[in-house]
């Protein structure tokens, strides 16, 4: 089943508002014309989604945010609710990246609410999974993959929309990814986790990978069965260098 390929940079903590322009303008530039069905998504800071909406819209590229509260509204200061992103354009989120977790105690219950409350209102979420390295050197990868995908396909009966990014910690920021089988291994235990809640809907949905994809491994990634793009951090703040990795995804 035919499934386009997404393309999705991180910008993580990273730009400022005034880097916009000059990076869209290069980044266009060294794509040049023919795209091909690649989707391609950024998910940038909050102070940038705005902007990055508003110039990202007329080429065709989806600006996404890089988390997201599952209230509508109410007494959550600092954060940000799904009607907020979507009233300045933004129309996708990551939800429970690894640092999230690690860093700002993001659980599995709180992916899953924030997942179930983005698809309720019409954001894509891309639901951020992966084991660290110590789970890997235990061999825990399958369980801790499968505890993550299977606590919010739990929660969803329509996985419409859904999309599921794997990132091994160990790979993100190091420079280490994933060999192409390592994260095809994984990417087929999830589709598998897909098709026995979603039946034939799972041959629909992507599943990204990301942890220190670059222009040099991407076309070996995106030729596996299961790899249906990349979640792309450090090579996706570089316009040339996130640019070629959209065309290998044509
Ligand atoms: P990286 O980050 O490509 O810099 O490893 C990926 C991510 O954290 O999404």
């Amino acid at each position: 089943m035919g499934r386009n390929k997404l393309l999705a940079g991180n910008w993580k903590m990273n730009k400022l508002n005034g880097e916009l322009a000059p990076f869209f303008e290069g980044f266009l530039q060294e794509l040049g014309p023919h795209r091909g069905l690649t989707e391609i998504l950024f998910a940038v800071p909050y102070t940038l989604l705005a902007e990055a909406s508003r110039q990202a819209k007329m080429h065709g590229i989806r600006i996404a945010a890089q988390n997201v509260h599952f209230e509508p509204s109410g007494a959550y200061t600092g954060e940000v609710s799904i009607a907020m992103l979507k009233e300045v354009g933004v129309t996708a989120t990551l939800i429970g990246h690894s640092e999230r977790r690690q860093y700002f105690g993001e659980t599995d219950q709180t992916v899953t609410r924030k997942t179930v409350a983005a698809l309720a209102q019409g954001v894509m979420p891309i639901v951020c999974v992966g084991e660290t390295l110590a789970e890997r050197e235990k061999n825990q990868t399958e369980a801790v993959v499968r505890r993550q995908v299977e606590a919010v396909l739990e929660a969803v009966p329509d996985p419409k929309d859904l999309v599921v990014a794997y990132e091994p910690v160990w790979a993100i920021g190091t420079g280490k990814s994933a060999t192409s089988a390592q994260a095809q291994e994984v990417h087929g235990l999830i589709r598998g986790i897909l098709k026995k809640r979603y039946a034939a809907k799972a041959d629909a949905i992507r599943i990204l990978y990301g942890g220190s994809a670059n222009p040099a491994n991407i076309d070996e990634l995106l030729a596996q069965p299961d790899i249906d793009g990349g979640l792309v951090g450090g090579a996706s703040l570089k316009p040339a260098e996130f640019a070629k990795m959209v065309k290998a995804g044509r």
